[in-house]
C-alpha cells in the first residue's frame, strides 16, 4: 500500500488524472444505469455545469495558486517550503482537515447569507442529482472560496504532494456525494450491514446524507435544506449541531420557488443580472416582510404536514415558500393533529410557533 502510494505520488499531475477518471468513471455509470436517459436536465443546466467545471479547473484554480505563489515569494519568501520537514502524513491530515473545515463555513455561510446564497443558489436550482451537479456555483463564489486560497498557501509552503492527494480524495467523496448512484442504499436496507453505513457516515459525507441537503423542502422528511453542510467529512456537521443523517432520500430536488433564470445569470451574478423579475438576481429583485400583526386561520388537514414561516417574508403566508434562503431563519415543521380550522401566527413573534399566542395584541 504505502508502495503503491509513492507510485502515485511520483507521477507527474496524478491528482488532474485522477479526478477526470473519477468523473468519467461516474459519468459512465450514471449513463448505463440509465440515469441520463430519464434525465430532467436542460441545455443551461449541462452548460452551467461543464462551463463552470472548466472556468474552475483550467483558470480560476491555477490563477489563485499562482497569485498566492507570487505573494509568498515577494513578502514571505522565507516561509517557502516550510512544511519539507514535516511528514508526508501529518502535512496531509493537517491541510484536510482545515480544508474541509473551511469549506464548511464557507457552504454554511453562503446558506446563511445573503450575497453569498445568491452565488451559490444555482448549485440549489438543480431539480435533479448528478456527478456534476457539484461545479454548479457562480464564477465570484469560486474566487472568494477560502479553500482555493489554502490550497496556494500549502502548496507555496511546499506541501504540494498532500494537496494533490487531499483533492483526490475529496473530489471522489464531493462527486460521490452529488451523483445520482445511491450505494449507500443496500446498507440501510440490509440490517446486517446498517452497522458499518452508522460508522461510514459518521466519517464521510454519504449520498443520501447530502441529498437531503438538496432536498427541496423538509416536509418530505428525508430533506434538510438547512442542515448538512459539511463536503468531505461529517465531523463538522456533527461538531456545529447540523448533521441531519438520513436513511432515504428526497422526493424532489430543487428550490421551492421556480424562476426562469438563463445559465449566463446564474454563472456570472453579479455581473450579469436575471431577466426574471421574481428571480433575486434580477436588478430591481426586493424581499419584503410580507407578516403582519394579524393571525390567519387556515384550513389544516389531520396527519398532514406543513412549514410554517418563521423569517415573515414568505409570499404565501403563514406558510414557507423559501424566501429564507440566505438567511439564519428556518421554517418550522409541524404535523396537523386534526383536521379544521386553526390560527397561526403571522407577527412571527409567537412563543408556539405556529400557533398564535396573542402576542401581537401586544406589539
Ligand atoms: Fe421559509 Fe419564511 S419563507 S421561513
Amino acid at each position: 500500500m504505502k508502495t503503491l502510494l509513492l507510485q502515485l505520488l511520483a507521477i507527474e499531475n496524478f491528482d488532474v488524472y485522477l479526478v477526470l477518471g473519477i468523473l468519467i468513471g461516474f459519468g459512465l455509470i450514471e449513463s448505463f444505469a440509465g440515469y441520463l436517459r430519464n434525465s430532467k436536465r436542460k441545455k443551461g443546466d449541462w452548460l452551467q455545469e461543464v462551463f463552470s467545471f472548466l472556468i474552475l479547473s483550467a483558470v480560476i484554480k491555477p490563477a489563485i495558486v499562482t497569485a498566492v505563489l507570487l505573494l509568498g515569494n515577494a513578502f514571505y519568501s522565507a516561509s517557502a517550503n516550510l512544511l519539507t520537514d514535516l511528514t508526508f502524513v501529518s502535512v496531509f491530515f493537517g491541510y484536510i482537515l482545515i480544508d474541509d473545515l473551511l469549506q464548511y463555513w464557507y457552504h454554511r455561510s453562503a446558506h446563511e447569507y445573503p450575497f453569498l446564497w445568491k452565488l451559490h443558489r444555482s448549485h440549489h436550482q438543480a431539480e435533479e442529482m448528478g456527478y456534476f451537479v457539484s461545479y454548479r456555483n457562480a464564477l465570484l463564489y469560486y474566487i472568494m472560496m477560502p479553500n482555493i486560497w489554502w490550497v496556494g498557501l500549502i502548496v507555496f509552503a511546499g506541501g504540494a504532494k498532500a494537496v494533490a492527494l487531499g483533492l483526490v480524495i475529496k473530489q471522489a467523496i464531493i462527486i460521490s456525494s452529488h451523483s445520482r448512484i445511491k450505494w449507500d442504499t443496500p446498507f440501510y436496507k440490509y440490517a446486517f450491514l446498517t452497522p458499518f453505513i452508522k460508522v461510514i457516515e459518521r466519517v464521510i459525507i454519504t449520498p443520501s446524507f447530502h441529498h437531503a441537503h438538496h432536498g427541496t423542502s423538509m416536509l418530505d422528511n428525508s430533506s434538510d435544506p438547512n442542515a448538512n453542510f459539511g463536503n468531505m467529512f461529517s465531523l463538522w456537521d456533527q461538531f456545529f449541531g447540523t448533521a441531519k443523517f438520513q436513511n432515504a432520500y428526497p422526493q424532489e430536488y430543487g428550490l421551492q420557488k421556480k424562476t426562469k433564470d438563463d445559465w449566463k445569470a446564474a454563472y456570472f451574478f453579479p455581473f450579469i443580472k436575471s431577466k426574471d423579475k421574481e428571480s433575486d438576481w434580477h436588478k430591481d429583485f426586493q424581499l419584503h416582510k410580507t407578516a403582519n400583526k394579524e393571525a390567519l386561520t387556515v384550513s389544516l388537514i389531520k396527519g398532514e404536514n406543513y412549514l410554517w414561516c418563521a423569517c415573515g417574508k414568505s409570499s404565501q403566508q403563514p406558510f414557507c415558500d423559501g424566501s429564507h434562503h440566505g438567511s439564519k431563519v428556518k421554517p418550522i415543521k409541524f404535523t396537523a393533529k386534526r383536521t379544521g380550522q386553526v390560527r397561526l401566527c403571522n407577527c412571527k413573534a409567537t412563543k408556539k410557533g405556529p400557533f398564535c399566542d396573542d402576542t401581537h395584541l401586544y406589539l
